[in-house]
């Protein structure tokens, strides 16, 4: 019997061996010998109120596959945007020092020579472009000279058109869901079926709505045509200058300020002293400027939460009574229908993020989007401090905020309830914030290919292949000889 066991042995280990090895085979395999080398790239993100730093690493042997680059650290850079620099443009400069030094440090010393450095400012540069083009030139030179003096490949300081900050938003938002391209365990190339999603941004001084479409655009300037991993992609996009979270705060002011003595999307209970020269500085707000009036004076104005004629206020920043096309979203913009899902980041996201845990409303459909927004804007001034006792300076504010996304996703962009069901509102993906920077980053570097990448498992492939075969014939043999063993064992002839 116990000899009968023993010969049993050599085919049962043989069977366990082949069949660890297939196991081993067929489990994702991570380099553990040693760690892949790492590169590193930082973009500033100088958007209108305020600049972010993002420093994003990647494995270096496997550069153009997707959702592999990621975010490594980030940096709030403190004070104002750069374009609040226009008086004294090495301000801009020096603001950035402290998160520049952070980046130092972030980035392994032996690492900082080869990682590229952008900047990229958005609308609030592109206002002071329109108002001021000196002004917008002297801040980027005195950003140049500042992000020069570090050890960093710093390959350059430049406005984003709307376009690109749209587009780039979108990029980044489905490349770090891998809708553009995945790849199966067997290492195949392989695109999702869930097709892409539409992205939605609101800055502080505009706002972007970026998504695939089947039929051309009417209007060129709303069309991108992109290749990424061998698939051709026609993308609508339309960057709403002025249609920021800041500006429309001052647009609503100054509207406020026109047509009432009081703000009809304040709260009840809340004043303050309005300086005519904050209101009416922007260009944004050109058009409702009082012929004279004296900058220095201040205006006292108080709040009085009344939806209705909050609602109007805001209606009253959309023009839908002209299209050069056969479909608008507003302003004579062109805009097919809303098509697939979408994805609301930034002020988006923390306009209903606010709805929802500080509110504690629903806002899952458009009819609760509405609603809680009405709710908000019902709040007096008194019973919003008890809700929300740290918020701040901005707290005022969140009825304008929310009235705004509601009437832009729902007149202006005509989202129904059945297109709101496909919205998600959310600020990161994994560790990564969801923002055009990503996307202009993935661009400047190449790290996109246009075409279809070879196979994954590139050159351990054939080795991967031969270990494969090696371990599924050994299973085998185990297996006959099992069996064999098994026969004679059995057949009373064996000797
Ligand atoms: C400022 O605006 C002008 C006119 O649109 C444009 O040609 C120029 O490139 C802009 N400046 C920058 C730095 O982008
Ligand atoms: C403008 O307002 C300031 C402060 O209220 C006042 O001191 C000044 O005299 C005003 N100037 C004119 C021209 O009215
Ligand atoms: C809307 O736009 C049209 C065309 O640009 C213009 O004629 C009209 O005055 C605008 N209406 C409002 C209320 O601004
Ligand atoms: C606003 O609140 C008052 C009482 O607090 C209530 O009677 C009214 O129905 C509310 N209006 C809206 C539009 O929610
Ligand atoms: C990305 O970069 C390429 C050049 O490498 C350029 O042709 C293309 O237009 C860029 N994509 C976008 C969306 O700007
Ligand atoms: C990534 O793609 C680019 C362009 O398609 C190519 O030149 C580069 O060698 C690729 N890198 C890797 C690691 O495959």
């Amino acid at each position: 019997m116990a000899r009968k066991v023993l010969s049993l042995l050599p085919p049962l280990l043989l069977a366990a061996a082949g069949l660890t090895g297939l196991l081993l085979l067929c489990i994702p395999t991570r380099d553990i010998r040693e760690p892949p080398a790492l590169k590193y790239g930082i973009v500033l993100d100088a958007g209108s109120s305020h600049t972010s730093m993002f420093i994003y690493k990647w494995p270096t042997d496997k550069e153009n596959d997707t959702g592999i680059v990621g975010q490594h650290s980030s940096c709030d850079v403190r004070g104002g945007g750069i374009s609040s620099y226009a008086n004294n443009p090495s301000g801009a400069g020096q603001s950035l020092a402290e998160c520049l030094d952070q980046a130092l440090r972030d980035v392994p010393r032996d690492r900082h020579m080869g990682t590229p450095l952008y900047l990229g400012a958005t609308a609030g540069m592109r206002l002071l472009n329109l108002t001021s083009p000196k002004a917008s030139a002297s801040v980027l030179a005195a950003v140049t000279q500042k992000l020069t003096q570090y050890p960093f490949d710093f390959r350059g300081a430049r406005i984003l058109s709307g376009q690109d900050e749209g587009v780039f938003g979108w990029v980044t938002a489905n490349y770090l869901l891998e809708n553009f391209i995945k790849y199966d365990w067997v290492g195949r190339w392989f695109r999702p079926r869930k097709g892409t999603l539409g992205a939605m941004d609101l800055g502080g001084a505009s706002t972007q709505i970026t998504f695939e479409t089947a039929s051309p655009a009417e209007d060129p300037a709303n069309e991108v045509q992109l290749r990424l991993y061998g698939q051709q992609y026609r993308v609508y996009t339309h960057s709403f200058l002025c249609y920021g979270r800041d500006q429309v705060l001052q647009r609503l002011l100054a509207s406020a300020l026109q047509a009432h003595s009081f703000h009809p999307c304040w709260p009840t209970g809340y004043s303050t002293q309005v300086l005519l020269q904050d209101v009416y500085q922007s260009p944004c707000t050109m058009a409702q400027r009082p012929q004279t009036f004296n900058s220095s004076s201040r205006v006292h104005l108080s709040g009085s939460s009344n939806p209705a004629l909050c609602r109007s206020l805001v209606l009253g920043l959309f023009n839908f009574s002209s299209c050069r096309f056969s479909q608008c979203s507003f302003n004579s913009i062109f805009q097919p229908p809303v098509a697939g899902n979408f994805i609301g980041f930034s002020a988006f996201f923390y306009t209903v993020d606010f709805l929802r845990t500080v509110m504690g409303l629903p806002v899952a459909t458009m009819k609760q989007l509405e609603d809680a927004t009405l709710t908000l804007c019902n709040q007096t001034w008194s019973e919003l401090q008890a809700r929300a006792p740290n918020e701040g300076a901005r707290l005022s504010d969140y009825c304008a905020g929310a009235m705004f996304v509601q009437q832009l996703l729902s007149r202006g962009y005509g989202f129904d309830e059945r297109a709101f069901g496909g919205v998600t509102f959310q600020k990161k993906a994994g560790d990564t914030a969801v923002g055009w920077a990503l996307g202009y980053m993935l661009n400047l570097t190449n790290l996109i290919p246009a075409e279809t990448p070879k196979l994954r498992k590139g050159t351990d492939f054939g080795s991967w292949v031969v270990l494969l075969v090696l371990f599924a014939v050994l299973l085998l043999a185990a297996v006959v000889l099992l069996l064999r063993q098994a026969r004679s064992a059995k057949s009373p002839s064996a000797i």
